[in-house]
Formats: C-alpha cells, structure tokens, sequence
C-alpha cells in the first residue's frame, strides 16, 4: 500500500481547488477520478465560457437546508479571491447581466488555470481510476482500493459532484460513501433544469419553439426571478424557468409575469384611448411575440376591437399578461438539469472545513453535499470555496 497524506476523489472544480490548497500547505495530495479529463463540466459550463462567479456572492444565492451553513467558507474565500487567482493567471474576462463573470476567449483556460496550480502546489492527478473499496483501518487511516493500486491517507476529501449529467460521468458514489460512514443524505432532485410540458400543452404550445422574452417568474413560495423566459419544443426553459426550477415542486403552479416593469392595467387604457379601434391581436401584438399572442388567447377575443372590450374582459386581459399560471408536467431531470438539490446534510459537517462531525478526516466538497446556487455562477464559487476550506485542513 502506497502512503499520502491526502486523498481526493474527485478532479472536478471543488477537488481541484481543494488539491492546491492543501498541496501549498505542503501535503502530500492525490487526486483520483475515473473520467478521462479533469474538470468536465468546467469545459462545458458557460457555452464552454464557464461563468466562473459572481460579482456579488451572498449567502442568499443558495439553497441548503441549514441557510447559515455557507456563509463561513463563502466569507473566508470570495469570488474577489477567485478573480485575484484568474488576473494572475492572465485569463481575460468579462461581466454579463446580474454580475456573472465569464471567459472571454474558453472555460479551457480555467481548467488550464487549475492543473497549473496543482503541479505547482505539488498534487499528483491519477485519471482514468475506478475506485473500489474504501474503508478505515484499525491505525485510523483511510484505505482507498482502486484499479490500479491500494492506498491509505490521512485525510480523505469526496469531491465526486452531484448526479447533474450522467453522460458526463456523474455518479451517486459520494452519496455512498457518506452512507457507508453513517452520514445522512437528504434526498436528491435535479435543480436547475428545463420544464416539460403536459401533453395537451404540448400540442398547444410546441409550436411556439425558440420565442425568447423578458419576464418575471414567481414561485409558490414567492420566490421571484426576472430573466429571460424561452419556449422549447419539451416545455419552457431560460435562466428565469432555470433559477425557479430550484423552487418548485411537482404538482404547484407557476405565475409568469409577460410584461414585466409595464402595468398590464395602465397599458391598455392607454391604448384603449389612443386607439380605440384597434383589434385586440394588434395591440398585443405591440408587446408580445404575434404566435405566443394567438397560442395564448382566445381566436373570438383577439379579433375583438379595443373598445369591443368590456371592463371584466380588459381585467381578465391584465391578469393573464401579468400572472400567467401554469403547470407543467415536470422537468427534464438530471440529463439536462446543471446541478442536484439534496445531498451530503450539512448538519453532519463542519462549515468551517467541510469535515465529518462523525469521522474525523472524512471532507466532502462542491456539489456533493446539500448546496446548491442560483444561475450565474454561483455553483462554481460554492466549489472554489468549499475546495479551498476543506483544503486549508484536510
Ligand atoms: P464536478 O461534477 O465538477 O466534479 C466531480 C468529479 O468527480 C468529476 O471529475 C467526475 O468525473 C468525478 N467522479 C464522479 N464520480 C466518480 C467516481 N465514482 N469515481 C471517480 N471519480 C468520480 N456552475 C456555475 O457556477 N457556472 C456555470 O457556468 C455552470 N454551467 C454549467 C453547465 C452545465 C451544462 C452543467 C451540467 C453544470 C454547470 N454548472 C455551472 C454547475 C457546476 O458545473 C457544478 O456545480 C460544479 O462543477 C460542481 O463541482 P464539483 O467539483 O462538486 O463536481
């Protein structure tokens, strides 16, 4: 059996952080994976820009169970830390709507960025390993079995994500450790993801494939985003479906604002005295996409003129533009979902360095565990963040 003072499993965003971390305190770190590459979804995150962060991280951008449990890592390692660590290496980037911070030229150059601070930091990576058996020896060291060799560590971090994308190698092998050494693990849904439809929506609505608009979206909670909406041929998708997809659940509604900043009321008055003999079609047709207008409404009330409208018929109108509600069948799942909700309880770590409570020596980073962030770049400083606390102790 071969010695190391850490072993991480894992060579995704939050292990490769994790490994430099710990290999600039001078340990001994292994990285082992069984993908080909490292840091996968780094590559295709972004439309393969990867939008590494967020200007302006709180603790609120995430869902977790325990909403106090991400706020001593997100403060000890910012996303002003993490820009400071992309201008040394001379990655050039650039600042999209809601504070997002993408690559300008290829989210290549991030992974690039971190196996640089791996070698530098001394971090062997083995790729292309299936982990077998890992277990505790009676000397208190992990005993970590793979193909190619056997292994004991002191520390033993998973980094191994969530179930998001399994053609990308996603796997519940996380989860299973945490069960093996008898931690919970909260159930497990897909978040972020595209809606699909019912089928009598469907055929109401497929055709509508590619019309994108701005829009606010309300959860039945109350949580609101408001980003672009974007119909596809399975159902709707867009950051604003993305970000409230994390807060749904099956069977409730959601109420789409279609004409969001305007007053729907204020709006057809208005047009109502400036026009009064317009048809309805036309006059929505000022604001909304003429397809998404006749998919939407009535064929008798479209062709109706402005001043044909009566009161009831105007206030129904309003209610429709600015709370439309739907309820989709479900999502698309992990296939397409961009992150997993659920996982690793955070109850059972320590917020300070991602520890085991229950078995000293034992991290779980990034994904795997009970975090997950809004769009926009927020996953990935959970995984730089995260990385770096487990990696400052393991
Ligand atoms: P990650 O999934 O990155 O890494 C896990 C590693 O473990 C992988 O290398 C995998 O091969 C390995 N592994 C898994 N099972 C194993 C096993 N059994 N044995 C050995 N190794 C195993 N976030 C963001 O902030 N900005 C963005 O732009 C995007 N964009 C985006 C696009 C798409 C399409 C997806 C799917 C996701 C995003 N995300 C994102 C989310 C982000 O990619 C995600 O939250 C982080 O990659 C999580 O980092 P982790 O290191 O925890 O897991």
């Amino acid at each position: 059996m071969e010695h190391v003072d850490v072993i991480i499993i894992g060579a995704g965003a939050a292990g490769l952080m994790c490994a430099a971390t710990a290999g600039y305190r001078g340990r001994n770190v292994l990285v082992l994976d069984n993908a080909k590459q490292a840091g996968k979804k780094i590559l295709i995150s972004g439309g393969g820009r990867c939008n590494f962060t967020n200007q302006k991280v709180e603790p609120a951008n995430f869902l977790c169970r325990n909403s106090h449990f991400v706020k001593s890592a997100l403060a000890r390692y910012r996303s002003s830390d993490f820009i400071d660590l992309v201008d040394r290496h001379g990655i050039e980037y650039h600042e999209r709507d809601h504070g997002q911070l993408f690559c300008n030229d290829s989210a290549k150059e991030i992974v690039s960025m971190l196996l640089t601070e791996c070698e530098w930091a001394g971090a062997t990576i083995k790729l292309r390993t299936e982990i077998g058996k890992v277990s505790k020896n009676a000397d208190g060291l992990f005993e970590v079995h793979t193909d190619k060799a056997q292994y004991t560590c002191q520390s033993l971090v998973i980094a191994t994500g969530g179930l998001s994308m399994p053609k990308l190698g996603a796997s519940p092998f996380g989860y299973h450790i945490a069960e093996q050494f008898g931690l919970q693990v909260l159930p497990t849904h897909a978040g972020l993801v595209p809606f699909t439809w019912h089928s009598e929506q469907k055929q109401r609505f497929e055709s509508l494939s590619g019309i994108a608009l701005p829009s606010t979206i309300t959860a039945k909670d109350g949580t609101q985003f408001s980003e672009a909406l974007l119909f596809t041929h399975r159902g709707l998708s867009g950051p604003a479906i993305l970000q409230i997809s994390n807060y749904w659940k099956p069977g409730e509604a959601i109420s789409i604002n279609l004409l969001p900043g305007k007053d729907a009321r204020c709006e057809i008055e208005k047009l109502l005295n400036n026009s009064p003999k317009q048809s309805l079609r036309n006059a929505l047709a000022l604001w909304l996409p003429k397809r998404l207008v006749e998919a939407l409404f009535d064929e008798a009330l479209l062709n109706k003129a402005l001043n044909q409208l009566v009161h009831a018929e105007r206030e129904q109108l309003a209610v429709d533009l600015e709370a439309w509600s739907i309820v989709m069948n479900g999502t698309e799942g992990y296939r397409t979902a961009e992150v997993t909700l659920g996982g690793v309880d955070t109850d059972e770590l320590s917020s300070k360095d991602m520890q085991s409570k229950k078995e000293p020596g034992l991290f779980f980073v990034g994904e795997v565990m009970d975090v997950s962030g809004w769009l926009g770049g927020f996953n990935f400083q959970w995984a730089w963040s995260s990385g770096v606390a487990a990696g400052q102790v393991a």
